[in-house]
């Protein structure tokens, strides 16, 4: 799938414009604060439905003005889409697909798949689990509806069992309270471990890769689900995490809220055998982190069929030539959009875009 266009109103520093795309590299040029960022936020709304930046809505209606609107035009399965996507100052959002408004603004997820890439990415490999479980999500809930479904009710229940575990102090009563959702909590627990664990499957051998390609063979990646559930089948799946929420029913008491669970996993990465997540050096935590990005464009190809949209914010200029090109010519074969100050292209067939004289 590729972006052919997007056109802004009101939208950050954006009044009104209309910006074409070509598949395959699109470099977007402008001065510092002239609207690149901007411009790749509005792709990514499009996509994901929320901002990569903030959870404010209103915050990307442009100062002074009462809503923001974003329409993109895209290619998928050589049939074009509109998703048209608006804020008002309510802070409340409004999503059209082919001009038929969304009854639940999650439908957008699947319409167009983003990879994402910025240098607040690198957060993935050094900061707690909750980037990492972050990262899942949000891939698998681009591409799996059922996940989506699975983890938005997991979270629902979770919040309300660790409500209940603060308010209700007879064990007796709580217990027989948390029985039918711990049943609930246990099946989509079920779901969402094992597509996570289908997930780390595939990308890890690609993300090893290219984390080999970039960083010259020295180094060797390595990626595990870290759950406290072994892998099976879901209904095993399903029984131990009940078993699990059973066990830990008087420790849950005390500390009042839900000790045990896939909202507590992470993803274990070493490099070379050592934990990434303590001891990876900057570059190496760029490395990481772009590696697996990469990878989720594979895994995206693989499930549904249809290359993913790569944006990539201001990342060649933390890398240094050789890891630039290599970069360029593993997002070749499908649409980047790439920000930056200055290009040197040589040699390369891309689109430029300008940004900021008539934005
Ligand atoms: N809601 C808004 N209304 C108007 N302007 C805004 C709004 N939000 C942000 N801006 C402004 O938009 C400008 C462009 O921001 P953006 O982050 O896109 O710049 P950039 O081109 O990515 O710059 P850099 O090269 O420094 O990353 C900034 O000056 C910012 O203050
Ligand atoms: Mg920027």
């Amino acid at each position: 799938m590729y972006i052919e266009s997007v056109t802004l109103k009101n939208f950050r520093n954006y009044e009104k414009r209309t910006v074409e795309f070509k598949d395959g590299l699109n470099i977007v040029i402008g001065k510092n604060a002239s609207g690149k960022t901007n411009l790749i936020e509005s792709l990514y709304c499009a996509g994901i439905g929320k901002s990569p930046r903030t959870n404010k809505y209103k915050e990307m209606i442009k100062w002074g003005s009462d809503f923001a609107y974003i329409k993109v035009v895209l290619k998928k399965n050589k049939t074009t889409h509109t998703i048209e996507y608006s804020i008002d100052n309510q802070d409340k959002k409004r999503i059209a697909i082919d001009s038929i408004p969304l009854v639940k603004l999650s439908e957008i997820l699947g319409m167009l798949n983003i990879v994402f890439f910025s240098p607040d990415e690198m957060k993935l490999v050094k900061e707690s689990p909750v980037e990492r479980r972050r990262f899942m999500d949000i891939s698998l809930s681009q591409q799996n509806k059922n996940y989506f479904n699975a983890l938005s009710k997991y979270n629902n229940i979770i919040s309300q069992r660790n409500r209940l575990l603060k308010e209700q102090k007879d064990a007796k009563i709580l217990k027989e309270m948390l029985y039918g959702w711990d049943k609930q909590l246990a099946e989509y627990g079920a779901i969402i471990i094992s597509k996570r664990y289908e997930f780390i499957e595939k990308i890890k051998v690609f993300a090893q890769k290219m984390h080999c390609e970039i960083s010259e063979n020295k180094e060797n990646l390595s990626l595990e689900y870290e759950c406290d559930i072994e892998n099976s089948d879901k209904e095993t799946l399903s029984q131990k995490f009940f078993e699990k929420l059973y066990e830990n029913f008087e420790k849950d008491m005390s500390l009042q809220y839900t000790s045990f669970g896939c909202h507590r996993d992470d993803i274990a990465i070493k490099i070379n055998d050592i934990d990434a997540r303590k001891f990876a050096s900057q570059g190496q935590q760029r490395t990481v982190a772009l590696s697996l990005k990469l990878a989720e464009i594979y895994f995206f190809e693989s499930e549904t069929g249809e290359k993913p949209v790569l944006l990539l914010d201001d990342v060649l200029s933390e890398l240094d030539m050789g890891r630039r090109q290599k970069l360029i010519e593993l997002s070749t074969g499908l649409q980047t959009m790439i920000t930056c100050t200055d290009f040197d292209g040589k040699n390369i067939d891309y689109n430029q875009i300008n940004i900021g004289e008539n934005s």
